[in-house]
């Protein structure tokens, strides 16, 4: 680097698709977000079968320090998990994770995106708000370990340049989103 030149944190991140090999990883950051983590079998049958799902990991000099997932399911994205490693929270991470989310999902054809999130959790509340997410229901006692209520949050997606065509096919994936299967894995948003 040359004398006195400040890096953008931005030069050192980068976002690729989560791989098994990343499952150890993710479930240390997994633990330290969720009160009823996702298991790593969870995310192992989410990466392996579940044709809807795309899971993104974000790397700081290489080092997973955030990821997120969706379902793709024809023109709509079904937020499924986020979480920002705790010692790098507060760093505009998050942020910059939900936008390439969103990015990731317009280019694949989707023009709305979902999510639910715990009504207490007011740091997501206010990170969806100001990326353009709006309350639009609740489900009562969605989350199983306190009976605490969902929020559900839309945002419409810019079109994308050249989408590529969405999964319309069943798959093994049940709907996102139900509550049954949050404590295994999928479909939880705290
Ligand atoms: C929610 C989470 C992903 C946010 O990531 P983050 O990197 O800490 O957030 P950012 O630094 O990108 O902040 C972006 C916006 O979020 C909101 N936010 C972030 N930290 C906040 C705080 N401590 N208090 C209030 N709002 C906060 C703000 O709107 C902020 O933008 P602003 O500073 O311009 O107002 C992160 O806190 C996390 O992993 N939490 C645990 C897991 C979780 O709750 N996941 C979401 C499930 S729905």
């Amino acid at each position: 680097m040359e004398p006195g030149r400040q890096t953008d944190i931005g030069d050192r991140l980068n976002f690729r698709l989560m791989k098994v090999e990343d499952i150890g990883r993710i479930c240390e950051i997994e633990e330290e977000a969720f009160p009823t983590p996702w298991t790593s079998a969870a995310f192992y049958n989410e990466l392996v079968n579940n044709h809807f799902a795309h899971y993104m990991v974000m790397e700081l000099d290489g080092e997973i320090i955030a990821y997120g997932g969706m379902w793709l399911i024809m023109n709509e994205a079904h937020v499924t998990n986020i979480a920002v490693a705790l010692r790098y929270r507060g760093m505009k991470l998050g942020e910059r994770l939900v936008r390439e989310l969103k990015r990731t999902a317009a280019f694949m054809g989707a023009d709305k995106m979902t999510l639910e999130v715990r009504e207490s959790n007011e740091v997501a509340k206010r990170l969806y708000r100001k990326l353009g997410f709006a309350s639009s229901g609740v489900r009562k006692a969605y989350y199983t370990d306190n009976n605490e209520d969902a929020i559900i949050m839309w945002a419409d997606l810019p079109r994308a340049a050249s989408p590529v065509k969405p999964a319309q096919e069943k798959g093994n994936a049940q709907q996102p989103g139900r509550q049954v299967q949050h404590q295994e894995g999928a479909g939880k948003q705290e």
